[in-house]
């Protein structure tokens, strides 16, 4: 596969876009900056990125709470796709593509603990790298097979069904032979679900009540709940889970803040009545597994077995507003913003 790198002949400038200060809840656009600087030389032991794919991931909104993470006024913190200019670093060589955490700018000065994948032969568009072969894609494999491996007649329900994380975890559980079931806001996701990635069931969680809904899917209950959410839809599918089932926590995209914590709905008779094992899973505990989980993703994509959804914007200023979409729900699949060119 031949992929498109540009050749970035003079570079000058490094566009960069920072955190001007720290958001109360979803970043938005105000929060963001965007500033140039000199491009920075890579020492003994480091590397020089040129970014091509900017990443929006929810991750980012704690990562933007916190100081120690993304300073104010510094790039924010951000993974991406790029391709390496100029090494110092005897074990990358310049021309090898690379994703990690290189920020929402042009260039990056990276070491070896700053990646998450090194491609030195793609098998695939590089967009992917960041997206169903990236930390969600990886996130949706390792979580789901390390922690209730789908098989047949077994029930698998899936929140944010349709976004990337989501619609890998539904479509690897079918392909076990799993009953799976989405949940997602919009019919438009819905229909996506359906139609792309191979659900037997979705539904719009903003329509309709979402206990009679799940209780009509699966009167028996679900094995599996791959929650992506937390909140109240949580609150709901605890109810709707089958003896012994086991709930994988994997995002809480419904609460806008845990500061300070939420409270409600109080669930631990459920979860002791139907003898529930609930386990959370974070991806960057993992990711000296990040290599295995892309091999297999990859050729499941290779072979025609993984359907993506991504949207790609091209520009520098489309990368501010990414990050809230993925609050509104106005996301479609994996976002994100081209940078390889002007
Ligand atoms: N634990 C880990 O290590 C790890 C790693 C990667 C990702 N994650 C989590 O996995 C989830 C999906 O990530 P992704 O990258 O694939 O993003 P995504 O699903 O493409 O985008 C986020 C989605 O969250 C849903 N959402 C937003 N606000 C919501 C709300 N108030 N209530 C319910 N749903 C809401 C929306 O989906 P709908 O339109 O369907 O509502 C939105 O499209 C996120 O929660 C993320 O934090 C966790």
């Amino acid at each position: 596969m031949t992929h498109f790198i540009p050749p970035f002949a003079s570079p000058s400038t490094n566009r960069q876009i920072v955190l001007a200060r720290r958001p109360a809840g979803t970043p938005g656009r105000d929060d963001f900056a965007s500033q140039n600087a000199p491009v920075p030389s890579p020492g003994d032991g480091t590397f020089l990125v040129r970014n091509l794919y900017l990443s929006a991931d929810p991750v980012q909104r704690g990562w933007a709470a916190n100081p120690a993470l993304t300073p104010i006024g510094a790039p924010m913190r951000a993974l991406a796709v790029g391709v390496v200019v100029d090494s110092k670093d005897p074990s990358i060589r310049a021309g090898e593509v690379v994703y990690g955490f290189f920020g929402w700018q042009d260039y990056a000065v990276a070491t070896r603990a700053d990646l998450l994948s090194l491609i030195p032969n793609p098998r695939a568009p590089l967009s992917t790298y960041a997206g169903v072969l990236g930390m969600p894609g990886v996130t949706a494999w390792l979580a789901l097979h390390d922690i209730a491996p789908p098989s047949a007649g077994q029930s698998v329900l899936v929140s944010t069904a349709a976004g990337t994380v989501g619609s890998v975890v539904g479509q690897i559980a079918r392909q076990a032979g799993a009953h799976v079931v989405g949940l997602t806001g919009s019919d438009q996701k819905v229909a996506a679900c359906i139609d792309r990635f191979g659900y037997h069931e979705a539904y719009n969680y903003k329509t309709g009540d979402l206990a009679e809904t799940l209780a009509r899917a699966r009167p028996e209950g679900f094995n599996t709940y791959f929650d992506n959410t937390g909140g109240w839809i949580l609150d709901t599918a605890i109810r709707a889970m089958a003896r012994h089932g086991r709930i994988i926590q994997c995002g809480t995209a419904a609460t806008p803040s845990w500061t300070p914590p939420p409270t409600g709905l109080r669930n631990e008779r459920e979860v002791l009545m139907r003898v529930l094992s609930w386990t959370g899973f974070f991806i960057f505990d993992h990711a000296h597994r990040f290599g295995e989980a892309v091999d297999r993703l990859t050729d499941m994509l290779v072979a025609g077995q993984l359907d993506r959804d991504e949207t790609v914007e091209a520009g520098l200023p489309h990368v501010v507003g990414a990050l809230e979409a993925l609050f509104t729900g106005a996301n479609s699949g994996k976002t994100l913003t081209y940078i390889g060119e002007d």
